[in-house]
């Protein structure tokens, strides 16, 4: 039977391509406050500040490339059969590397949803041509496809990452400060029912108290030695 290996990624692993991490020392909460950018009531407050946020890292993200941690998740999934990948970040670089089973949790910073008519797209322009950016279909206000503090996560990828960390036989935590809820469950989860549990972070965090194996290194590095681990557990059964 193929080895069910699950990576659950944040923004850690996009830390070396040059976008800006959350929690780090240099990190976004460290110079913005999320409950005046990242929340419903912040946005229908201020649609234009937290439209220039969105905008400001829609740029930081387009000019940004994906980096050696991104490939080599994708390339696990072309070598394992029964490999998924969870991710917290908004930024699409899983799949501009290469990764096609992608459950996104928080959303899309690409994908703009309308708060009139519930109309969502994906809108690739930067910047925006207008702030706050309005909907064709009906002119209503466009907010970001992004799961906000406060606001549940899609239902159907919660569920799905759920069911992947309950049946995962090694589940992979890259790059999250394994603090923010539901998805920071997931490794405990994953743990509870009987999963390798490897955690690749140059810092320490809840997650490492669980943690089987612990790399502490950065993603890029710390998932080409996890990804010979793989190969020697599992054997190479794919075009890798
Ligand atoms: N490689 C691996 N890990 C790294 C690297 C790196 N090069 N650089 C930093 N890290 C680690 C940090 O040590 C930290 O533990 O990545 C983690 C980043 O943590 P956060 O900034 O808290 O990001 P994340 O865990 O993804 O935040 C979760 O919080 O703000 C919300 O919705 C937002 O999805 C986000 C969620």
């Amino acid at each position: 039977m193929e080895p069910k290996i699950v990576a659950l990624t944040g923004a850690g692993i996009s830390a070396e391509s040059g976008i800006p991490t959350f929690r780090g020392k240099d990190g976004l909460w460290k110079r913005f406050k999320p409950e005046e950018l990242a929340t419903p009531e912040a946005f229908f407050r201020n649609p234009k500040l937290v439209w220039e946020w969105y905008d400001y890292r829609r740029q930081l993200i387009a000019k940004a490339e994906p980096n050696e941690g991104h490939r080599i998740l994708a390339r696990m999934e072309r070598e394992f059969p029964n490999f998924y990948l969870i991710t917290q970040n908004v930024d699409g670089l899983h799949q501009r590397a290469g990764s096609r089973k992608v459950i996104e949790l928080h959303g899309n910073i690409w994908k703009v949803r309308c708060t009139e008519c519930g109309k969502e797209d994906y809108d690739y322009r930067v910047p925006l041509p207008e702030i706050p950016p309005r909907c064709d279909a009906c002119g209503g206000l466009l907010r970001p496809g992004v799961v906000w503090f406060g606001e549940s996560l899609p239902p159907d990828a919660l569920m799905k990452a759920e069911k992947l960390a309950r049946d995962a036989d090694v589940f992979l935590v890259v790059g999250t400060s394994g603090v923010v809820y539901p998805a920071a469950e997931l490794p405990y989860i994953a743990k509870e029912f009987g999963a390798t549990v490897i955690e690749v972070n140059p810092e320490q965090t809840p997650i490492s108290r669980i943690a089987d194996i612990r790399v502490p290194k950065k993603a890029s590095e710390g998932l080409r030695e996890v990804y010979e681990f793989l190969r020697e557990r599992y054997g190479s059964s794919g075009q890798g």
